[in-house]
């Protein structure tokens, strides 16, 4: 059964925890790129909206052929206590048809449980299965913390027995 780790990350912390997966799962590690600049002051006010309003973007890869994976870490940050634009474009954009989805998301401190939630219904929707998901809250945490945080949760959610 082969794995795929799949994930936007703006400033570094998601990707912190989907290469950790990555390299303890065994798994392929695709990140999902927004078309949109993301980082300046003012482009961040655009973000907030943009994930508040659940509005679309362009992403690279624009097609993504999932079929030789069965199981799949899908990543994202928490925008708004929402998931962010390009990965509610990415469940939106590839099949995820069939698939067994485990869902996670980083945050400084609150709405990781919503943004997990938003995604489930519509992994949901599109006929996916989501079967397991976690949170890791990234606030003051260096980049060996986040590691460590990652771990605590493989070993906690038995994630390795999915292999
Ligand atoms: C536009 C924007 C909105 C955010 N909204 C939230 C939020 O609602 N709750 C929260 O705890 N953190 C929020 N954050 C912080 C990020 O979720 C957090 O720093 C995350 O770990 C960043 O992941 P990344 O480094 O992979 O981009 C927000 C950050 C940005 C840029």
């Amino acid at each position: 059964m082969k794995t795929l780790i799949l994930y936007y990350s703006g400033t570094g912390k998601t990707e912190i925890v989907a290469k950790t997966l990555s390299s303890q799962l065994s798994g392929d590690l695709l990140k999902v790129t927004d078309h949109k600049e993301r980082n300046s002051f003012k482009s961040r006010i655009r973000s907030a909206i943009d994930a508040f309003r659940e509005n679309k973007t362009k992403i690279s890869p624009k097609k993504l052929d999932l079929d030789d994976y069965d199981l799949i870490y899908v990543g994202t940050p928490v925008w708004m206590t929402n998931p962010v634009p390009a990965i509610i474009t990415a469940i939106d954009t590839y099949n995820f048809k069939g698939k067994n989805i485990v869902l996670f998301a980083t945050m400084k401190n609150v709405g990781g449980n919503k943004a997990i939630k938003r995604m489930d219904e519509k992994f949901q929707s599109r006929g996916a299965r989501v079967i397991n998901s976690f949170t890791i809250k990234t606030q003051d945490k260096n980049t060996s913390q986040i590691t460590g945080d990652t771990l605590s949760v493989i070993r906690l959610l038995n994630l390795n027995s999915n292999l």
